[in-house]
Parts: C-alpha cells; sequence; structure tokens
C-alpha cells in the first residue's frame, strides 16, 4: 500500500540481502520510520514491544527472525532456541506459532551451510502467501460490499472496523480492509467508521493512517460509540479480523471486538470477520475457555502518548497515581455472534461445518 504515494509493505529485506527492515508502528501516524532487524533479539523485542503487530505480520516477523537466528547459529539447538524465543513474544496470534512450525518443517534435516538461505526463502514465500492470501480475501469480501451497495444505489456504505486488521497488520492489503480497498477500486461509495481501540490505539493511529493514506473516507469513533451508530443506522456492515480462530467458528480478536458483535446483533448489522486460513486453529473448539487471553502492562491503560501542537511526542498519566488498571488485550466473539468467515476461499458460515466446508484439507 501507498504512503505518501511510495508503495511500501510493512516488511522487507534490505539491498544487502541480510538485513530485515519493518515499518516501526509504535511511532505511527506522526512519524514513518524503518526499523531493521539484525538478529533474533531484535526481531523477537519488535514482536513483543508491538513495534510490529498484527496476526500476519507476528507470524511474517517470526519466521525472519528464525532466519537471522540461523546466520548466528545454524545447529538444531540454535533453532530450537531460536523458535523457544520467539514463542515466547505473545500469546494470541495463533499465526506465531504457524509460522515458527513451518520454519522449523522447513529446515529440519537441512545441512547447516544451506539453512540460512533456505529460512529467508520460506519466511519470503510466507510474506508473498500471505500478500495472495489478502488479495483473495479482498476480492470475496468484495461481493458483500457489493451487495449492500445494490440496496442503497448511490448512498454511501458505511463500515465499522475495529483496530487495525488493515495492511499494518498484514503484509500488504489487510484482511478486514482488503474488501474495502477493493471496493473503493472499483468506485464504491464509502465510509469506514474506525474505533479508536484504547489502549494502544491502532484504529486512532494506525487504521486512521493507512485510509488517510489511501484516500478511503472514514470517522475516528471512540470505543464506546459503535452501538449508537448502529441503533441509528449508520453502520451497514462492520469487518474486523481475528488473531486466533477456532474450529467452530469462534473468533479472537482486539478487546472491544465482542461488544461491537453483540451491538451489531442487537442491531440486525451484520457482522463478518475477514482472516487468512493461517489464523485458524484447528486444535480448540471454545474459544472462550482455549485461548490464551494476552495481558499487557497496566501503563498501557494508565498513561496516554501523543503529539503535542510543537511537535513532540509526550506521555501523559490519566489515571490518579495508585489506581490499579488491568489491560486485557483480547476477548472472544462467539460463533453465533458473527455473520460469516472472509477467508482466501470465500465467506464461511462461522461453525465448525462451515469452516470444514471450506477447508476440507485441514489438519
Ligand atoms: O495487539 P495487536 O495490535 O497485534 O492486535 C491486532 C488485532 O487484533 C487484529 O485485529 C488482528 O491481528 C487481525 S490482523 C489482520
Amino acid at each position: 500500500m501507498l504512503i505518501d504515494g511510495k508503495p511500501y509493505r510493512t516488511i522487507w529485506v534490505a539491498e544487502d540481502g541480510v538485513t530485515v527492515r519493518v515499518l516501526d508502528q509504535a511511532v505511527l501516524p506522526h512519524e514513518v520510520k524503518v526499523l531493521d532487524l539484525a538478529d533474533l533479539e531484535s526481531a523477537a523485542v519488535a514482536i513483543t514491544t508491538m513495534r510490529v503487530r498484527g496476526a500476519p505480520l507476528i507470524g511474517a516477523t517470526a519466521a525472519y527472525g528464525v532466519a537471522l537466528a540461523m546466520r548466528a547459529d545454524p545447529t538444531d539447538a540454535g533453532l530450537e532456541a531460536a523458535v523457544a524465543r520467539l514463542t515466547k513474544t505473545r500469546p494470541t496470534a495463533v499465526n506465531l506459532r504457524w509460522a515458527l512450525e513451518r520454519m522449523q518443517k522447513a529446515l529440519a534435516n537441512q545441512p547447516r551451510e544451506r539453512r540460512v538461505a533456505l529460512a529467508m526463502e520460506e519466511a519470503a514465500r510466507i510474506c508473498d502467501e500471505d500478500v495472495a492470501i489478502c488479495e483473495a480475501i479482498g476480492a470475496h469480501g468484495l461481493k458483500l460490499i457489493e451487495a449492500v451497495a445494490a440496496q442503497k444505489p448511490g448512498e454511501t456504505v458505511n463500515i465499522l472496523t475495529h483496530c487495525n486488521a488493515g495492511w499494518l497488520a498484514t503484509i500488504d492489503q489487510g484482511t478486514a480492509t482488503a474488501p474495502i480497498y477493493a471496493a473503493q477500486a472499483k468506485g464504491i461509495p464509502l465510509h469506514v467508521w474506525v474505533d479508536e481501540t484504547r489502549p494502544r490505539n491502532q484504529g486512532a493511529a494506525l487504521t486512521a493512517f493507512e485510509l488517510l493514506q489511501q484516500q478511503v473516507p472514514h470517522t475516528v469513533v471512540v470505543d464506546n460509540a459503535g452501538g449508537h451508530l448502529m441503533q441509528h443506522g449508520k453502520v451497514d456492515l462492520c469487518i474486523v479480523g481475528t488473531d486466533r480462530t477456532t474450529a467452530t467458528g469462534d473468533v479472537c480478536n482486539k478487546i472491544g471486538t465482542y461488544l461491537k458483535a453483540l451491538a451489531a446483533k442487537d442491531n440486525g448489522v451484520p457482522f463478518y470477520v475477514a482472516l487468512p486460513s493461517t489464523t485458524i486453529d484447528w486444535t480448540i473448539r471454545d474459544g472462550v475457555s482455549e485461548v490464551p487471553i494476552e495481558e499487557r502492562a497496566a501503563e498501557e491503560v494508565t498513561v496516554m502518548s501523543g503529539r503535542t501542537a510543537d511537535g513532540r511526542i509526550e506521555s501523559v498519566r490519566i489515571t490518579p497515581e495508585g489506581s490499579p488498571a488491568a489491560n486485557f488485550a483480547f476477548d472472544v466473539t462467539p460463533a453465533r455472534l458473527v455473520s460469516g468467515l472472509i477467508t482466501e476461499r470465500g465467506v464461511a458460515e462461522a461453525s465448525p461445518e462451515g469452516l470444514r466446508r471450506l477447508f476440507p484439507d485441514a489438519p
């Protein structure tokens, strides 16, 4: 996608063929900064500190993290240690485990001297596949937007999204945003309600940034506005992402997604979840009890940062000193609240049968 008219992916390899580069999402939207990942530790820290974030991008960064680790130690022990280190970075997005297992498989029984090259190739393949998957999600999701547009000819289609399941969360295009970009390319009049997504403000900082860059009309709203907007007919459909989808169609996504799904149900607003099949965890069936929910530092809730009028980035405390805060990063939306799962193979009903029909070859 474009930043100031220049096409970017979120992760790429520098001209030296060695350094992995990412866009530093901790400083967006105030600064566009490229971060070099030179070794395993810098990749792991970039994931933990959310300089890269979003389920598919976490997986891709971990894949490159393994490749960087192979430069330092291409032995089996080195591979195991790299996988163990990266596994610990973030607990909820299953793409992390998926990508690490794939890297292990690609490198197992390979001679040490070939491991760096093979790992770089496999990581690049993971990225390219993700781009193709998002493209396909866009094509399938477009049909849903076209159907809404057909019911209100000439009028704007209003879509609500939560967090950032955009190109910044993937390699390119995004999942929830791919249908939006596809609809924009078709000339469908669109407007996106962007939930700010406290506490880290991925909506206000990242989704707004990318929609602005792609010139998609949008409005940032506080997280609590969704129910009101839906009651007043201002949302035609919701499209969100997911970090882990159970085999039964429950989806675990950024905290607050569940409340949006409840409001959508109460107001008859279709609630779609866009996902690459790499976020499906076929080993679990009950999202609420089985998905590990990341709990992050209380300071992300008690302290907010932003840019001052004279351009400085400042942090300010918004709660009384001494008030404890809790920071659950994700919640689970049960399948019964999901209108459909937009995957690279089509739109599945959010049910075990619906997912199986599209993925009969899954484990
Ligand atoms: O904590 P984050 O910013 O990594 O959470 C991201 C999300 O919740 C996204 O909606 C999800 O990863 C889907 S990304 C296509």
